[in-house]
């Protein structure tokens, strides 16, 4: 089974997809974190932020260096401005992808795959068997991010953190290529009131009633 996560950022999508994998006992792919690690690289060739050189992106992209997607480097707040810069070009999306379809195709477990993103349920896998999309308040989603950077040993300051998450949640929404939206059969939950146990109990119950059906 393949399950698509798609939601905006600190939302608790990505603990979502993390714990429904190992529950399962299913893969996951954190495709945030190809766009993070395709903006780090970009950092590290020395670009200036302010400009971004596409053909030098979609070569980033397509020599994507798999070991930055788990480097503590890509969690910061500038990175996650550029990847949402760079993830607004169409020729950087079309590269990732391949990517991430042969991974749902063929997931290295041989069970299932879960992925989350902005646009795995409406682009990447449409025919995904389960989705979710999740969201919340953007005030919590903002202290939720300050807390998790504070813990990385970031400094991290809430009104910043809720300023660069309004500007990025605005451009993942709004742009012309895959924007960030539910897809038409995606299970919508708000988590501003619940916490990851319970949003992976909620998760749980929709998968299992899936399963008894198919
Ligand atoms: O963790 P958080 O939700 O804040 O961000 P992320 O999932 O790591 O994604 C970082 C940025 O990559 C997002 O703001 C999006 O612009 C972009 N992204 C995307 O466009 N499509 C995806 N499937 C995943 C991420």
């Amino acid at each position: 089974m393949i399950i698509a996560i798609d939601g905006s950022a600190a939302s608790g999508k990505g603990t979502l997809a993390r714990k429904l994998a190992l529950r399962l006992n299913y893969d996951y792919l954190d495709t945030g974190a190809l766009y993070r690690a395709v903006a780090l690289s970009l950092m590290k060739a020395g670009i200036d932020v302010n400009y971004i050189d596409e053909n030098q992106a979609v070569k980033c992209a397509s020599e994507m260096d798999l070991t930055l997607t788990k480097s503590p480097e890509i969690r910061t707040d500038l990175v996650a401005s550029l990847a949402s810069n760079i993830a607004s070009l169409a020729t950087v999306r079309a590269e990732l992808l391949t990517l991430q379809r042969a991974f749902a195709a063929a997931p290295p477990s041989g069970n299932g795959a879960v992925l989350d993103g902005r646009d795995i349920g409406t682009i990447i896998l449409p025919d995904a068997d389960l989705k979710f999309f999740i969201d919340a308040n953007i005030s919590i989603r903002a202290d939720r991010r300050t807390k998790e950077l504070l813990r990385g040993g970031q400094s991290a300051i809430f009104r910043d953190v809720l300023a660069a998450m309004k500007i990025r949640d605005y451009r993942d929404r709004t742009r012309l290529v895959a924007p960030l939206r539910a897809a038409e059969d995606a299970i919508s939950i708000d988590t501003s009131n619940i916490d990851a146990d319970a949003l992976l109990a909620l998760a749980l119950s929709y998968f299992e009633t899936k399963h008894r059906v198919e």
